[in-house]
């Protein structure tokens, strides 16, 4: 028997990809194809077989020839059959993890508590109104939804996201120059192979930023950040600028307004370009809203967000407010389909900005993200008061600012308490020189990411920081 791949189980409405190949009867190379199937793991345990009638008809061969392999892998213990649930893959029979996909490592030593910043509580998605946005987006899509599509993205959400970032962000744009991409790694990417050459970064930044422009030829060099923001007074010549203005990542400050209108006045005068990651300006709680420096000259500043911080990273939806000039070369260079986000998810996400649920999620997880944040002061005041907290007035995430030489041993006694959580020298540019003294460029600390874990985590999370910090 020689045949290939075969698709079936329609009553299982799902495909079952059989490989009928091999020497032998048609009763053993289907037992093999079987067996095969869920020690690789395609079939898991507890998955329902077709009926034989059905997987017979599929594979044009005998039905006592499928019920015959059925009832063989029964007493093999791969298959169980049961009356009125039919024939399972048996729940002990334990796959081999497929190459590529081994199993999950050993829960052992994973540590209880997660205070590494990224990403908002994973439970706190909000499944019923993105649901609704989803339901009402794709029963009023148009045909051509399902079409190849705009490489800039949906019209409808560049018009939604032109709207929301104008009336939330202060951003001056219109639809046609909002490119939808998959986040801001994927903007950052697209800017690199449009732009090139040198970049000045802050010196402070995420790392896998800096190694996903290093792999797209960009050279980073690091711009020097104190708590007013990066010192652009100190820029070089570089031909762009890759800052994050409303909350420097991760130390925290905003950019002081005179190095807001300082940075333009460059990219003016040089020619040069500002890339404005406005990754979490959504989310501020002490103090006035600072808008987008793209609104000081559009012209000048590329604005990169996403639905990372706000929603969940896995959505992969963001999107880059351009200068005119730039639509087309980044158009071009996100290429014809392989890097465009899925329709139905942009279809989604407009509705979900233009219903007005996103700004009511924002306005609740802003509330949740303050509680949280005024639980950390508050258990530091009481249990660590010497340890200073900065990078609070927005935002996901604080810095706890630790004894010069401590950084390491305390990210190592959080561990030992059961709690990940990461030093501000993660985050550290590897070209800042390691005899920079200027007060601000070699500090030790830690990230703490309040948003990450759930409500019910919180509290002891909390407790297994204070327990990790060093006395007075
Ligand atoms: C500094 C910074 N920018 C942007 C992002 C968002 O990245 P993306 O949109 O690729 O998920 C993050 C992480 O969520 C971040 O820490």
């Amino acid at each position: 028997m020689a045949e290939s791949w075969v698709n079936s189980a329609e009553s299982l409405g799902a495909d079952l990809h059989l490989e009928l190949s091999g020497a032998g009867s048609r009763r053993a190379v289907l037992m093999r194809a079987l067996r095969e199937a869920v020690r690789s793991g395609r079939l898991a345990p507890g998955t329902r077989l077709p009926p034989y009638r059905s997987l017979a008809a599929d594979l044009g061969i005998a039905r006592n020839t499928v019920a015959d392999a059925y009832a063989e892998l029964v007493a093999e213990g791969w298959l169980t059959a049961r009356q009125g649930s039919g024939t399972r893959v048996a729940q002990q029979v334990a796959p081999v993890a497929p190459v590529g996909r081994q199993r999950t490592p050993a829960r052992a030593g994973r540590p209880a508590y997660d205070l590494v910043q990224g990403r908002p509580d994973p439970a706190a998605f909000p499944r019923g109104a993105w649901l609704a946005s989803a339901r009402r987006a794709l029963t009023l899509a148009p045909h051509d939804a399902f079409g190849p599509g705009d490489p800039r993205g949906r019209a409808e959400l560049r018009e939604a996201l032109a709207e929301y970032l104008a009336r939330v962000r202060g951003v001056r744009t219109v639809p046609d120059r909002v490119v939808v991409c998959s986040g801001a790694a994927h903007a950052l990417r697209l800017m690199a192979s449009v732009v090139g050459g040198r970049w000045a970064v802050e010196s402070y930044g995420l790392p896998f930023h800096r190694g996903l422009l290093a792999d797209e030829g960009v050279r980073t060099v690091p711009l020097a950040v104190d708590e007013h923001g990066a010192k652009v007074g100190e820029l070089g010549k570089v031909r762009a600028v890759l800052l994050t203005p409303a909350h420097q990542f991760p130390t925290g400050g905003p950019l002081h307004a005179e190095r807001r209108a300082a940075v333009v006045d460059w990219a003016r005068s040089t020619g040069g370009l500002v890339l404005e990651d406005d990754y979490d300006g959504e989310f501020r709680y002490d103090r006035q809203p600072v808008g987008a420096v793209q609104s000081l000259d559009p012209d000048r500043v590329v604005l990169m967000g996403s639905v990372s911080k706000s929603l969940s990273p896995t959505l992969r939806l963001g999107w880059m407010v351009l200068p005119e000039r730039l639509v087309d070369d980044v158009v071009a260079a996100k290429g014809e389909r392989e890097q465009h986000s899925s329709a139905t998810e942009q279809l989604t996400l407009a509705d979900f900005i233009t219903s007005g649920a996103y700004d009511r999620h924002v306005r609740r997880m802003r509330r949740r993200h303050r509680r949280r944040r005024d639980q950390l002061v508050a258990a530091l005041a009481e249990r660590a008061p010497h340890v200073r907290v900065s990078g609070i007035a927005a935002g996901l995430h604080a810095v706890l600012e630790l004894p010069p030489g401590t950084e390491r041993a305390v990210v190592k006694a959080a561990a030992w308490q059961g709690l990940a959580v990461e030093g501000l020298s993660d985050y550290r540019h590897p070209d800042v020189p390691a005899d920079r003294h200027d007060g601000h460029d070699r500090r030790d600390g830690l990230v703490v990411g309040y948003a990450t874990p759930p409500e019910h985590g919180y509290a002891g999370a909390l407790d297994a920081l204070c327990r990790a910090l060093p006395p007075e």
